[in-house]
């Protein structure tokens, strides 16, 4: 077992508990219906109260928001709606007064159809150094009419567009692995390469902790751009090993070169990869010595709410970053997948795909008492295990995914590609309730007259009902149980980084010791009888006298 070291002598990375914030649906500063970094100041003093180490905010650049924010036009300025480079930078600051770090996204794979390189291509001639930056390649067939290749795109429809070249004719191919209006960069042209480095170095002046990397294992390209040979539309990002686009060796070579920027600043700057790779071992390539910090452990959040499916990729993840000395990083939401109170009620498997709407199962069937359960007792387990942890905003207050946006409120380009089968992620992306009363949309705006229904995405009618305000002081409430976990994790040496053990309780049960005669109980089944003489620190739900009912986590002192 790796030795435990004192807190205070770990990097903070190897255990940190970092608050996910989508800064479109967080807070509201302006009243126009939309978050805004001047939103999220205001409410540094509840991530403080919360009692998480760090915040990543998702894109904040400047951007036509096809894809809200991962569409990047300009990387090294604010997008208007949000603010500007002032505020940023006065965040930035003032996050760190509060002794918090903050991460911001980075998105290398692609840019904004937008942007002034897309632009310049655009304009140049086939062949030109402007094209070289993207993928540019003439079509296949008699007159160019078919696409170069047979890849699709992950949001639907082919990876490739067709251009209108100077002339008015139709033209060259583009290629864009997501939205149409996100082409992606060539990673094998130096000028693309040199300009992430000057990206990085731009946020990394301004004080930054360190970078998300959108679509980590996505830069590089097999070469020559062969086609897919079996194509699965199932299992997209996480069967990444047969893609041609996905985990190339040759993406390594750029974290091997961003590890050293990262380590000329100051203090422990670092990465980490959202990379839907598969199996665990992939991923710890990522995280080999001179390569990135952390990446999500997306088997793990793809996991349904089964005991034996969990322990199983948790133990996969320890055994492969065992390997590199990485920690782990736990993960059971983000801004892509359904929420886990869903999630983990109607027995989804959680993945890129699954956002389509068929999966998003039977509303009907939804048991929210259930789901909340489960994704309580979930939190209690992620926050007891070795390595550090993802909380996307709203999970802190058991948000459910809103499923009655109207057809028409959808935004996610996700809808459109897939012709109107795949209601996408806008489910899981509504601005929070901050206040019980509907007024600013439950209190997400200043604007006191702004409904919910005109928030950028609708909230639905009941958001109030999961309100900070609501939550804020109960005891029982999902807000206090997050505060109350994260509070013991800071004062509990060994919780975070080190070692655990699994103790034996049965089939339905996970149970494991963490150093100091911590332990966590997780119970699937009926209910069990707690060891004896234990001393129950926390639990997320109540517990039946001695016994833990089922759905439920226990955090105990053993005896
Ligand atoms: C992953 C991001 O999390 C997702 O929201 C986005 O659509 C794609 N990358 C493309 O940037």
């Amino acid at each position: 077992m790796t030795p435990l070291k004192p807190r205070n002598e770990r990097l903070w990375w190897r255990d940190a508990v970092t608050y996910q914030i989508y800064i479109r649906s967080f807070a509201d500063s302006n009243g126009d219906g939309k978050g805004d970094v001047e939103g999220i100041r205001s409410r540094l003093p509840y991530l403080k109260e919360l009692g998480i180490d760090a915040i990543w905010i998702t894109p904040w650049y400047t951007s036509p928001q096809i894809d809200h924010g991962y569409d990047v036009a300009d990387f090294m300025a604010i997008e208007p709606d949000y603010g500007t480079l002032a505020e940023a930078e006065r965040l930035i600051k003032e996050t760190h007064d509060h002794g918090i770090k903050l991460l911001v996204d980075l998105v290398p794979n692609h840019s904004s159809s937008l942007h002034k390189w897309f632009q310049e291509a655009l304009k140049a001639a086939p062949g030109s150094p402007e094209r070289a930056r993207y993928h540019f390649l003439d079509g296949k067939g008699e007159n160019g009419e078919l696409p170069p290749n047979n890849w699709t795109s992950i949001f639907g429809g082919p990876a490739w567009q067709r251009v209108v070249e100077a002339d008015g004719t139709l033209g060259q191919w583009y290629l864009h692995i997501f939205a149409v209006e996100q082409p992606d960069f060539n990673w094998d042209n130096p000028d693309v390469r040199n300009y992430f480095i000057d990206v990085l170095k731009f946020w990394l002046d301004r004080g930054v902790d360190g970078f998300r990397i959108d679509v980590a294992h996505g830069m590089v390209k097999a070469p020559g751009l062969p086609d897919i040979v079996e194509a699965d539309p199932d299992s997209e990002m996480l069967a990444a090993e047969t893609r041609p686009f996905w985990d190339q060796d040759g993406v390594h070579e750029i974290y091997r070169h961003w590890r050293k920027v990262l380590d000329s600043y100051p203090g422990d700057r670092m990465a980490v990869a959202e990379a839907w790779v598969s199996p665990a071992s992939r991923i710890a390539r990522y995280l080999r010595h001179d390569e990135l910090a952390n990446s999500f452990n997306f088997d793990f959040l793809s996991s349904p709410w089964k005991p034996a499916s969990l322990k199983e990729m948790i133990d996969r993840s320890l055994e492969a970053l065992k390997e590199v000395g990485a920690p782990s990083s736990w993960v059971f939401n983000n801004h892509d997948v359904v929420r886990s109170v869903d999630r983990f009620d109607l027995g989804l498997i959680a993945g890129a795909g699954s956002t389509t709407f068929d999966r998003q199962g039977d509303p009907a069937k939804f048991n929210l008492k259930r789901g909340t359960l489960r994704a309580r007792a979930g939190a209690l387990l992620m926050l007891a295990l070795p390595g550090g942890a993802y909380v996307y905003q709203g999970e802190e207050l058991a948000l459910p995914e809103a499923r009655d946006i109207p057809e028409d409120r959808l935004t996610d380009p996700r809808w459109a590609m897939s012709e109107h089968t795949d209601r996408g992620r806008d489910g899981c992306r509504v601005p929070l309730p901050w206040k019980r009363d509907p007024a600013g949309a439950f209190g997400f705006s200043s604007r006191l007259t702004l409904k919910p229904d005109e928030a950028w995405l609708p909230q639905s009618e009941n958001w109030g009902d999961f309100a900070v305000e609501r939550q804020d002081g109960d005891p029982a409430s999902t807000l206090t149980m997050y505060r109350n976990a994260l509070a013991i994790r800071h004062e509990e040496a060994g919780l975070g980084d080190g070692p655990m053990s699994w103790i034996e309780a049965g089939d339905h049960v996970l149970a494991f010791s963490r150093p100091g005669n911590f332990a966590c109980y997780v119970n699937f089944g009926h209910a069990i009888e707690l060891p004896a003489h234990s001393e129950i620190l926390l639990s997320s739900a109540p517990l039946h006298g001695s016994k833990l009912p089922t759905d439920t986590a226990v955090w105990l002192r053993l005896p």
